[in-house]
């Protein structure tokens, strides 16, 4: 997907439940649009790996499939937000998650004069996320994902982006894990495509498709933005 557009909304969020898709979808759109994937569950990832105050309580909570304290994840983000590559536009990937979340979002770009683009719903089945989630794994190179049965190297063991051949499964990828996260989602996070219905930037996707289907349905929401 190279048909890179003129003017590129500022702000998408790609809201969905684990296994969704927005990983996935977030990095193909990183490199056709030329946006920043802001991924809070990375950057929380990122946080334990380090050894962080944040990482530190961030962890148990991430590997129970709870969500993490508004107060930690607005800090990391604000954070990430305030380096200067996100100037070319972000896609929140995994963010906002709670109404405080999504309230300290919108005062956050009202400050920066900055509006969202686009909010997208990955529509999806609970039952089949859990197949996803478990089947996952990643380049631990370069963080190009794969999954056992729908998306597996060209090559068998070799990332088909960097040629490495190490790969790494996430410590919360647990079919048991993922029914946890999919309770949070729905009690906290499925709100929110209410709130942004209500702001008039809401787009629906059916993300149970396959994943250049997916890619090819965000393409033509993010290229109508733009038009
Ligand atoms: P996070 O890292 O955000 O995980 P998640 O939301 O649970 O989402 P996933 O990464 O599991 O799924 P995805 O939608 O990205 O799917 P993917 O593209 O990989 O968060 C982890 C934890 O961090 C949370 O539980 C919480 O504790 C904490 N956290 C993070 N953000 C937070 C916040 N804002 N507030 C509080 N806590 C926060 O796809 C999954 C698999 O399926 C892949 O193998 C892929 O190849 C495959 N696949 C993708 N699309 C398709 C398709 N269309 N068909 C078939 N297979 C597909």
């Amino acid at each position: 997907m190279n048909d890179t557009v003129r003017s590129r909304p500022a702000v998408l969020i790609l809201l969905g439940p684990p296994g969704a898709g927005k990983g996935t979808q977030a990095r193909m759109l990183e490199e056709g649009y030329g946006l920043i994937q802001l991924s809070t569950g990375d950057l929380l990832r990122a946080a334990v790996a380090a050894g962080t105050p944040a990482g530190l309580a961030a962890k148990s909570v991430m590997e129970a499939g709870g969500l993490v304290s508004d107060e930690i994840v607005l800090s990391i983000l604000k954070d990430r937000m305030a380096e200067p590559d996100v100037a070319a536009g972000v896609i929140l990937d995994g963010f906002p998650r709670t109404d405080a979340q999504a309230a300290a979002l919108d005062a956050l770009l009202a400050e920066a004069g900055q509006s969202i683009g686009a909010a997208i719903s990955l529509e999806v089945e609970d039952e089949a996320m859990i197949a996803r989630v478990a089947g996952r794994y990643t380049c631990a190179a370069c963080g190009e994902g794969y999954h056992d049965e729908f998306k597996q190297p060209a090559q068998a063991g070799v990332c088909d982006k960097c040629g490495s051949l190490s790969f790494k499964r996430r410590a919360d990828d647990t079919a048991e894990t993922a029914r946890q996260r999919l309770k949070a989602y729905h009690a906290q996070t499925a709100p929110l495509i209410a709130h942004y219905d209500r702001q008039g930037v809401l787009h629906r996707v059916d993300a149970m498709a396959d994943i250049d289907t997916v890619r090819s349905s965000l393409g033509r929401v993010v290229t109508g933005l733009s038009a």
